[in-house]
């Protein structure tokens, strides 16, 4: 008998450098679980960055974001490289993550930093004890602020040149993503911290006002606030205090480079960028690991893939609604991981390296599609 299985649309979107590497590994992931659980997923390819530079003179054609939004959820490598690096061109390959995020409205990047023992204490620069049973959510604006600002770009040649860029956030961009970084923190540890710098910007007191004002609606979450000066020494004093951070564009983009050290590599870590838009099976969302293209490791199959891969477990929970696959996903990784496979960003020092498998991107790759339909999570 033909059953007809369950099927999802996903926009693929590679991008450039490592990002088609990467996104090739997660993808196969995916699929692995999406057979495993039986579910299908009906890929569209879209061109962003520089191989929509260098195909359309456009880092992503309207008509690609219109095709990603009538999708369930968006898969990302990673855009940008040497080649379209130009700061005063006019197109740039990052213009087409600013038009998926900001076009789609996906205002809320969620960017978790958990940490695998094994690898925190022989990857992160910070002291093993500090980095244990870390597990922070970052959840950053991702539409407004200085990103979205106007600007004026400073005059070519002359004297005296000066630039202008502006950072405006309104109460109904501050509500929405501080409702939702709640939320989040409710299903969590239930600790809210909210990052500002109040004591000198205008739109940081707005946001605090605005927090003070929704947190009698969650009396079962701990907020504060934290100067995100303070903040960042406290990430690397003291990770394990923090449940769940949320701040501005800026501030989130800084703070999660910095938190990802925690983890032992930017390699590891994924996020999602969500908006307010459900689809049939969840939110819709765009999912991406936080690594950029790394352009000098192209094609070497050195890049760790483990970041896009748990972008795509995460685009499975939020988007597709399969916490099944998500788990598996997730489980599979980890099992790699303790089985002793380890990509060049988290190989521990020579003579630190029994029972350690270094691998590159297409054998991590493999280790963790071993390990994809094994164990409680795909029953
Ligand atoms: C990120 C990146 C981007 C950002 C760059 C590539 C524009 O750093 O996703 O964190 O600043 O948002
Ligand atoms: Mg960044």
């Amino acid at each position: 008998m033909e059953v007809d299985l369950p099927r999802y649309r996903i926009a693929a979107i590679p991008g450039d450098g490592v990002g088609p590497e990467v996104h090739a590994a997660a993808r196969s992931v995916l699929e692995a679980a999406a057979n495993a659980l039986e579910f299908g997923i009906d890929w569209t390819e879209i061109l962003a960055g520089g191989a929509a530079i260098d195909a359309y003179g456009v880092a992503i054609r309207p008509e690609d974001v219109a095709t990603a939004e009538a999708t369930d959820a968006i898969l990302l490598g990673a855009v940008g490289g040497p080649k379209w690096d130009d700061p005063t061109a006019k197109v740039r390959p990052e213009q087409a993550l600013f038009a998926l995020r900001g076009g789609l409205g996906l205002f809320a990047n969620l960017r978790p930093v958990a940490v695998h023992p094994a690898i925190g204490a022989a990857s992160s620069p910070l002291r093993p004890e500090l980095v244990a049973r870390v597990d922070l959510l970052i959840v950053r604006e991702l539409t407004g602020g200085l990103y979205f600002g106007d600007r004026t770009e400073a005059a070519v040649g002359g004297t005296d040149r000066s630039a202008v860029d502006t950072l405006p956030y309104s109460e109904v961009e501050i509500r929405r993503v501080v409702g939702l970084a709640y939320g989040l923190a409710r299903q969590r540890r239930q600790r809210l911290t909210s990052v500002d710098k109040a004591n000198v910007l205008a739109t940081s007191r707005l946001w605090r006002r605005i927090v003070e004002e929704m947190r009698s609606d969650y009396p079962d979450v701990e907020t504060s606030h934290q100067l995100v000066d303070s903040c960042a020494m406290l990430l690397v004093k003291d990770p394990a205090r923090f449940d769940v951070l949320v701040t501005e564009n800026l501030f989130g983009d800084i703070l999660s480079d910095e938190a990802s050290m925690i983890a032992g590599s930017l390699g590891l870590l994924p996020s999602a960028s969500l908006g307010e838009r459900r689809t049939a099976h969840g939110t819709f969302g765009l999912y991406e690991p936080i690594h950029g293209s790394a352009p000098r490791m192209t094609g070497l199959d050195i890049a760790n893939p483990i970041g896009t891969i748990l972008s795509a477990a995460m685009l499975a929970r939020w988007s597709l609604g399969r916490e099944d696959a998500a788990a598996a996903i997730e489980a599979a990784v980890v099992a790699a991981l303790d089985a002793g496979f380890r990509t060049a960003d988290i190989l521990p020092a020579e003579g630190d390296r029994s029972g350690v498998t270094a691998v590159g991107t297409t054998g991590m790759t493999q280790a963790v599609l071993d390990r994809i339909g094994v164990g409680e999570a795909v029953a």
